[in-house]
């Protein structure tokens, strides 16, 4: 809807501050390639993360006599952050069209992370998640329009997969799916919550490796741009929806096995995808193999249930049962922790996602 130059909302509530935290989510089946307006290429699986979290706060007020655009002021970390402030205008500016109230709006948004920016660890699903949740809370203020839940959480998906697509998952406890997958009713437009989940992976572990802080070498946009032209494109599109049906089945039956087998491919096949993309790609670095090989080697030997999955950089994610807590630790502190940038990690697990603060 294009909006009208005359304030087309009630005049009674004009400011307010509203506040979410949102947190970073992990892919099990990854989203790499796009389409149009930030539509994935293929369908994606994640699990929701519980202390990888942005938290965001925003003291918004509206003028109904000046239609002048939205307006920011941005600090990140109590700062100043000008790079991430030209990221917000210009993704305020792109979705206009759909909160058209933004035409009238001055926003003062604080954000910051409950993780280091130098963990390496991806914080646009976080961040675009958090924003997306606190810019539905003054629209349901503004309007009255998101007062059921489901078109809340739906319309946060939408305008965070509008900011980084990855974040569209991150509004949904648990597990999400996003992308077109008729038999689970996943769209393309905004993700949806897992919502059959077998009782053991209720907790389920996430040890995330820092193998190195480094910034990352491929931003993501360029990243999926390298889909564009890929020789593997098609084939790399259909498995991938392949494992979001098998993903899913596992995680409804218990299925840990298969799931641990998905997950692995999934992130050795992202990481093949980009060394044979032009310009080619290696973004695991000499830790990373050397944690691949040894947690190979550690669930032969133990018969634990351990697998690892990867970003799009060289840090590990190793996926476990809570059960097996203590022997999962002493295995990472005993022989993973020495390929670590100073022997850090972050002890996080499936979370229950979002939270209003304010
Ligand atoms: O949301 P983006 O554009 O940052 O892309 C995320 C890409 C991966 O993290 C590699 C995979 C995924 O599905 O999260």
């Amino acid at each position: 809807m294009a909006s009208s130059s005359k304030y087309p909302y009630s005049t009674e509530t004009t400011q307010g501050v509203v506040g979410w935290k949102a947190p970073s989510n992990i892919a099990l089946v990854k989203y790499w390639g796009k389409k149009g307006p930030q539509l994935p290429s293929n369908p994606s699986v994640s699990f929701t993360l519980s202390k990888c979290l942005t938290e965001t706060h925003i003291k918004w007020s509206v003028d109904p006599e000046k239609k002048s655009g939205p307006k920011i002021d941005l600090t990140f970390e109590g700062k100043e952050a000008p790079h991430f402030q030209q990221k917000i205008e210009k993704f305020l500016g792109t979705i206009v069209d759909v909160c058209p109230w933004l035409d009238w709006c001055h926003l003062k948004i604080e954000g910051h992370n409950t993780f280091p920016h130098s963990a390496g660890i991806a914080s646009s699903a976080s961040s675009m998640a958090a924003l997306a949740l606190c810019l539905c809370s003054i629209e349901q203020k503004l309007t009255g329009t998101l007062d059921e839940p489901r078109r809340f959480y739906e319309k946060a998906s939408f305008l965070a997969r509008l900011g980084s697509g990855s974040a569209s998952r991150s509004i949904f406890p648990k597990a999400a799916l996003w992308g077109d997958m008729s038999a689970f009713g996943g769209r393309d437009e905004y993700a949806l919550p897992v919502s059959n989940i077998h009782q053991s992976f209720e907790n389920f572990a996430d040890a995330i490796l820092i193998v190195s802080d480094a910034e990352k070498e491929v931003s993501s946009s360029a990243g999926h741009a390298l889909m564009d032209q890929h020789p593997y494109r098609q084939i790399r599109f259909s498995r991938a929806r392949e494992n979001c049906h098998k993903v899913i089945k596992a995680i409804a039956e218990g299925d840990i096995k298969s799931f641990g087998e998905i997950l692995e491919q999934e992130a050795l096949e992202l990481h093949a995808l980009m060394m044979l993309s032009q310009p080619s790609f290696i973004l695991m670095r000499p830790g990373t193999l050397s944690i691949i090989e040894k947690v190979r080697a550690y669930r032969k030997r133990s018969r634990l249930p351990v697998y690892f999955t990867l970003d799009a950089g060289p840090n590990i994610h190793l996926l476990y049962q809570e059960a097996y807590r203590p022997e999962v630790i002493r295995f990472i502190e005993n022989e993973l922790l020495e390929h670590c940038q100073d022997r850090r990690w972050i002890d996080d697990k499936m979370g229950t996602g979002p939270e209003q603060v304010r």
